[in-house]
């Protein structure tokens, strides 16, 4: 028996520091043929900042959507190398919020993340709020606890009603960019518990049932298959694998095979 599809898959590309404009129009021009015909699934791509502008023009029309990786919470102002929500929605629909990466090198907070998550919300752009634990923490089973707080500090202050458009994306930090992935067993359990059981305590369980969740760390082609079948996991947010027309496609289809949709 197939998984019962609550939610609408969606597998994300983030494509982290890589792709000049050129690079990036070629990588999205060879998507949009090779998944022209995907409809039951959602798709986008989340460029560098530089690229949003061609790769929305060349996306525009397809079924894949394309997103930001960050972007401050401020409408414009004289705050040097930022980018704001304005800018952002001209090109794009999505914004990765809070990624490990943005948290570990460049200073992101909960507080931010909550900030930058309100800002989304009120500009009609869907955020993709990273969450997910260290290697230490991990060892040390402070996973639900952990993952639960960051839970905690994004959603402060949002609604319910605002609360069924963020995607979530369970990113254990040890998973990712290493080749090492959380069982899709462990993701599973940790979702429930750390991510829709805390959204139910803070909304209620019809809200925590609409809000979908991503898994991210090492997923390709050949693993994801077996995270897409879990109960809790709604697609992927795809790092390495989402940087080649080949392996992101068949990420995609081998999703689309596994649920049968
Ligand atoms: P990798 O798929 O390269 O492990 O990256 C995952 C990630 O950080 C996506 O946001």
């Amino acid at each position: 028996m197939g998984k019962q599809i609550m939610r609408k898959p969606f597998i994300a590309g983030n494509w982290k520091m890589y792709k000049t404009v050129a690079e990036g129009v070629a990588l999205a021009e060879g998507l949009k043929q090779t998944l022209a015909d995907v409809t039951t699934m959602e798709l986008a791509v989340c460029t560098p900042a530089t690229a949003l502008m061609a790769v929305g023009q060349t996306l525009a029309g397809s079924h894949i959507g394309v997103g930001a990786q960050n972007m401050f919470w401020k409408d414009e102002g004289a705050f040097t190398g930022e980018i704001s929500p304005l800018m952002v929605k001209e090109w794009a629909q999505y914004v990765i919020l809070g990624h490990s990466e943005r948290r570990q090198f460049f200073g992101e907070t909960d507080e931010t993340v909550n900030l930058k998550l309100k800002a989304a919300l009120a500009h009609g752009l869907t955020p993709i709020v990273c969450i997910g634990e260290s290697l230490d923490q991990n060892k040390a089973g402070e996973t639900v606890d952990f993952v639960g707080s960051q839970m905690r500090g994004a959603f402060t202050g949002v609604s319910a009603g605002d609360a069924v458009k963020v995607v979530l994306a369970y990113e254990p930090i040890w998973a990712i960019g290493t080749g090492l992935t959380a069982t899709p067993e462990d993701a599973n359990r940790i979702i429930k518990a750390a991510i829709r059981d805390v959204l139910t305590a803070l909304y209620d369980a019809e809200t925590a049932g609409a809000i979908r969740v991503q898994y991210g760390g090492s997923v390709k082609p050949d693993n994801m298959a077996d995270f897409i079948v879990m109960p809790e996991i709604d697609g992927a947010l795809v790092g390495g694998a989402s940087l080649k027309v080949d392996s992101f496609t068949a990420i995609v289809k081998n999703a689309i095979a596994a649920l049968s949709v």
